[in-house]
Parts: structure tokens; C-alpha cells; sequence
């Protein structure tokens, strides 16, 4: 033992460090008759997939009982809905994306290690990656159409590059990343880096030459992709979500896996989601339909926006981010102000329903009219 006076610290340096991330806000409390159409998160304005919520309401009844220990059957279901591309042991499940984000940083990032992101996009990679010490290395968008800069990822790269990640659709961008774009990057890499595809959007897509992350894997490529339950499937409120990956990628995360990880609800609600076929054709037919609603008045109000391949689209307000959050409440419309994802100046807005999206344009023309 040491004989100084000097006290020994028990606390990681990298833990210590506070992330300016902050996750949306939860509607307000609000006057009885006051309606808030929450537009700030990309929830399901349909609600939730009611196969789910059936069979949510039967384990109700047994939750005085442990859940299966693993997710076993979860990754059945997945390689059924899959059509059988991958087997189910390619599959695993968890408490949500985000969860499985965070599995991945701890299984693949350490002190002295690095990630790549491509900012404006979903934050909590660096989160992540600083929880476990490791450097972020931001290889930004390009232009005005947020192209992916595959020369300067690769060039980004070092010995201690571990994982790449990509987001297609990008939250908060709405972009996308073309098939052939991803194939020239991922087939450049070298083996000790791998790449993400988080494509917890990719329902939404309807660009022709959109690719998950699907093709790479089934070619072995080192390759981990991520899907969640929060966003077509209407279940951010119970946190499930799934990576797909090569055998050697998903028995190695898997090591981090708890036994009882997925709750009952949880387990349950995936799966009957995983079949609700009406209710996910039904939320994309509405994204659909409603995004080339919203376009034209939004080019009537000259809004600067941005086309969509997600449920939400990003839009840059005449005055600062959070004075228009602010405007838009007043107007009983939630919007995102997204200028820590690195999206200067933007906020995100969620594609809803007719009714709210009729209060969204409602709103902007009343809170555009008067700035
Ligand atoms: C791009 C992206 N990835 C992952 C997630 C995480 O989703 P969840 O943790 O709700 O499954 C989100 C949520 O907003 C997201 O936008």
C-alpha cells in the first residue's frame, strides 16, 4: 500500500465525464382541454400493435413467474419473419436498440480505442463509446443532401478503429445510405473494424436502392445490425429491440447477455408484433401517404426541409431551435430541437397522423406568419 497521504480514486475517469445528451422530453402537463400532439420523438401515432398489446394483457396474469432465461425464442421468431435467411442463432434480442448499442460498445470499445460516427445522427453512439473511454472520431456528412463521406471514413481509420457506425435510414437526417455506397465502404474495410448498420427505421424506406444491413451478413462480412420495437411497432414504451449478425459477432456479444434479460411482456409482445403484419402495413402505408401530405405545404411555407426515407423529417426554422420548440408548443405541437445530434440550427419533426399533421401545419403557418 501506498504510504502517501494522496487518496487512491476509485472512480474510472471516463465515468466521471457527464454526456450533454439528453434523450425527448415527455409530453407537459397540460390543461384538460389543451391537445399536445407529440411530434418530438418518432413514437407511433397509431398506437401500439394490438397483437402485442393482446398478448401483453394475457402474461398480465403471470407475472408472478420468471420469463424464459434466454431469448430463444424471440430469435425463432426473427428467423421465421426473416423468411429464414439467417438461422435463429444469428439473431439476439435485448431491452431495446439503444441497449444493444450500448452491448456493442462494451463488447468492441475500451481506453485507448476509437469509433467512427458521421454527425448530424443518433447521439447516444458517443455516449456509448465514452462510457467505455474510447475516442469518437466524427467523420461528418457531406453537403447539402448529407452524403456519407466513405474516403474520409476511410482514411478516419487507425490500428485502433473497432467499430463504424452507420445509420440508414439517419435519424435525424432522414437520409439514407444507397446500396451501392454501402457495399464500396464495407468491402474497403479492414477486419478489425466493425461496422453497425442501424436501420431501426428501415420500414419507412421507399427508395429503390435502399439496403439493410442483410446482403453483408449472409456474405460474412463483420457486420452487426440493429432494429428496434420502438418505432414501427409502436413499443418504445416496453424497450425491446434485435441485432442480426454473423455467428462469431452475435455469440460474442451475446457473452454479455444476463439470464431473465427480456421481461415476459417483452418477450411476448415481440413476438405477436413480429406477426401483426396489418398493423405494420397500415403504419407505413400512413408514413407513406402523410409524408407527400406534409411536402407541399411545407413548399408553400418555403420551409427548408429535408425529404424523408424515416417517420420524421428535419426542417431548419427561421430563428433559433429551441424559440421555435417553444413557438410550436404554444401551438400545441411538441417538435425536436436536434443541434446535438450536429445538426445546426434544425429541429426533427415526427410524420403523425392526418389529424396531427393538419395541427402541425396549422401550427407552422400560424407561428411562420407571425416571426
Ligand atoms: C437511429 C436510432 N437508433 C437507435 C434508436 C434506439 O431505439 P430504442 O432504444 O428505442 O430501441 C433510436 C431511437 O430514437 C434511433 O433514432
Amino acid at each position: 500500500m501506498p504510504n502517501s497521504k494522496e487518496e487512491i480514486s476509485i472512480f474510472k475517469p471516463y465515468l466521471t465525464v457527464k454526456s450533454d445528451y439528453v434523450g425527448g422530453k415527455p409530453k407537459p402537463a397540460t390543461a384538460p382541454n389543451q391537445k399536445i400532439y407529440k411530434l418530438s420523438s418518432n413514437e407511433n401515432l397509431l398506437g401500439s400493435s394490438p397483437k402485442a398489446i393482446a398478448v401483453i394483457r394475457e402474461k398480465l396474469l403471470s407475472l408472478n413467474e420468471y420469463p424464459s432465461p434466454t431469448d430463444a425464442r424471440l430469435c425463432e421468431a426473427l428467423a421465421t419473419f426473416y423468411k429464414g435467411e439467417l438461422p435463429a442463432t444469428q439473431f439476439m434480442g435485448a431491452n431495446s436498440g439503444s441497449e444493444l448499442l450500448e452491448m456493442i460498445a462494451r463488447a468492441f470499445l475500451d481506453v485507448d480505442l476509437e469509433c467512427i460516427i458521421s454527425s448530424p445522427t443518433f447521439m447516444p453512439y458517443c455516449l456509448f463509446a465514452e462510457k467505455q473511454g474510447a475516442k469518437v472520431v466524427d467523420v461528418p456528412l457531406k453537403g447539402d443532401q448529407f452524403d456519407l463521406d466513405v474516403e474520409g471514413i476511410l482514411a478516419a481509420i487507425t490500428p485502433r478503429t473497432r467499430l463504424l457506425f452507420l445509420t440508414t435510414p439517419n435519424n435525424p437526417t432522414g437520409s439514407y445510405l444507397p446500396a451501392a455506397t454501402m457495399k464500396k465502404l464495407i468491402e474497403a474495410l479492414p477486419s478489425h473494424v466493425v461496422t453497425v448498420v442501424d436501420e431501426v427505421y428501415y420500414q419507412f424506406t421507399d427508395a429503390a436502392d435502399y439496403s439493410t444491413a442483410m446482403p453483408f451478413v449472409k456474405a460474412g462480412k463483420r457486420v452487426i445490425a440493429i432494429n428496434s420495437f420502438s418505432k414501427a411497432y409502436g413499443l418504445a414504451g416496453l424497450r425491446v429491440g434485435y441485432a442480426y449478425s454473423t455467428p462469431e459477432l452475435i455469440s460474442y456479444v451475446k457473452q454479455l447477455h444476463r439470464p431473465f434479460l427480456l421481461n415476459s411482456l417483452s418477450l411476448a409482445a415481440a413476438i405477436a408484433a413480429l406477426e401483426d403484419v396489418d398493423f405494420i402495413t397500415q403504419t407505413v402505408e400512413l408514413i407513406q401517404t402523410e409524408k407527400w401530405f406534409l411536402y407541399p405545404q411545407l413548399d408553400e411555407l418555403k420551409i427548408k426541409y429535408w425529404p424523408t426515407q424515416g417517420n420524421f423529417f428535419l426542417m431548419r426554422p427561421p430563428v433559433s431551435p429551441p424559440v421555435f420548440e417553444a413557438k410550436m408548443l404554444e401551438q400545441g405541437v411538441m417538435v425536436r430541437p436536434v443541434e446535438n445530434f450536429g445538426a445546426k440550427g434544425c429541429i426533427r419533426i415526427t410524420i403523425g397522423t392526418r389529424e396531427a399533421n393538419e395541427a402541425l401545419v396549422r401550427g407552422l403557418r400560424t407561428v411562420y406568419t407571425t416571426l
